[in-house]
């Protein structure tokens, strides 16, 4: 899927995040961003995934982890799709509540300054504006779908 040719100043490669990162970007970045990864490490250990991310950064640079908190939640519906989100993340490997394991996991990589943010985001009908409402719907539906094919299969 990626763009071709890429765009300018921008370099796109292939990379399991389970496996070694390249020798020679050790130590060479300011900024590591990763966004809903965490949930597909399978069995491997969240600690040592996030110890060689945080092998990439210059002295001084920061990482950020942008995952979704799935602890039980208030919403009946949204308690539906996350107990079974649970459920599938219980199966895969690092056992659904990994996110509150992150934290420790950076800390113990020697990272300073760490912080931990929850951040609530409104979908649907309570969405702050009537893009996001139907952007929501869609992403949410086309998430929720795939869940359920996948549980649909067992
Ligand atoms: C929930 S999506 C998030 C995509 C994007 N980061 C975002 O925030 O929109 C999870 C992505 O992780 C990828 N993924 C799963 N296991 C991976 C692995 N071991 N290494 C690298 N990517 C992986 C999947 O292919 C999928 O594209």
């Amino acid at each position: 899927m990626f763009p071709k040719p890429s765009p300018d100043g921008i370099a796109l490669s292939i990379q399991d995040i389970t496996a070694q990162w390249p020798e020679d970007w050790k130590g060479t970045f300011d900024y590591v961003h990763q966004r809903l990864g965490l949930a597909g490490i399978g069995q491997h250990p969240l600690k040592d995934i996030v110890h060689r991310q945080c092998e990439l950064l210059k002295p001084g640079g920061w990482i950020e982890f942008v995952e979704l908190d799935i602890a039980p939640n208030s919403n009946p519906a949204v308690e539906k799709l996350f107990s079974l989100v649970r459920e599938l993340i219980d199966m895969i490997g690092n056992g659904w509540n990994y996110v509150s394991t992150l934290k420790g996991a950076l800390e113990q990589a020697g990272l300073e300054s760490v912080e931990d943010k929850s951040i609530d985001v409104f979908l649907g009908a309570s969405a702050s504006s009537p893009e996001l409402r139907e952007k929501s719907i869609i992403s949410m539906q086309f998430t929720t779908s795939a869940f359920v094919d996948v549980v649909d299969s067992k």
